[in-house]
């Protein structure tokens, strides 16, 4: 029997990839929380991503007896002191766009070179059924800020994401490239690996 999870997202950029994934991951389904835009939502404004994936599936594990998974990410760029961090959807403000937003970091890495440039995409993923956290899995992909935006695929910060094995932006990449390599393709991995595993049988 495969096992089913609830998303708790309302980024389409996140809905399509997690679709992607649990089609190639074997043994996991993923459907959407349902009337999820009509839900109180959850305030993500905590300085780390952990808290923010254990916050949201927690609160919205409230309205669903099927097990749920939420997950904050983001861009840390050290040089910048972590920025936009666990912020990264709100940098620039409650009404910027994507273009915006990458318009604002290239802006802030003006002058910046070499290992100023270092970036990594970080992704925290929660799973909690009926307000109790089950398990919290994260990973990391490395790469560099690149001076200007290129490729048309993704969101977000992708087109500034330069994925250096393979010399190419994220927003550059196939859809089945990203969900190789991607921050979210590493962590979701590690949840399928645990919600096949007999661990999670004693819990689910
Ligand atoms: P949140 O997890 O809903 O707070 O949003 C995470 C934000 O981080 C997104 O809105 C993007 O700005 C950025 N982000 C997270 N993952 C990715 C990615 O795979 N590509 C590009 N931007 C991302």
């Amino acid at each position: 029997m495969p096992v089913r999870l609830l998303l708790a997202t309302s980024n389409p950029g996140k809905r399509r990839e997690y679709r992607a994934l649990a089609g190639t991951g074997g043994g996991i389904e993923i459907d959407l929380l349902p009337e999820f835009a009509s839900l109180p939502a959850f305030d993500e404004s905590a300085p780390t991503f952990a808290e923010n994936a254990a916050g949201k599936a927690l609160h919205y594990s409230r309205f669903t007896s099927e097990l749920l998974l939420a997950e904050d990410s983001g861009l840390v760029v050290p040089a910048l002191g972590g920025a936009p961090g666990p912020h990264s959807a709100r940098y620039g403000g409650p009404d910027a766009t994507d273009a915006d937003r990458v318009r604002k970091l290239l802006g802030e890495m003006n002058g910046r070179t070499g290992s100023e440039r270092e970036a990594r995409f970080v992704a925290v993923v929660a799973l909690a059924r009926q307000e109790r956290v089950l398990a919290i899995f994260s990973d990391f992909v490395e790469g560099v800020l690149a001076h200007e935006a290129r490729g048309q695929n993704g969101f977000g910060y992708d087109p500034i994401f330069l994925f250096k094995p393979l010399g190419r932006t994220f927003a550059e990449l196939a859809s089945e490239e990203k969900n190789l390599y991607s921050h979210r393709a590493r962590a979701f991995r590690k949840a399928a690996d645990f919600l096949r595993s007999r661990e999670a049988g004693l819990l689910l």
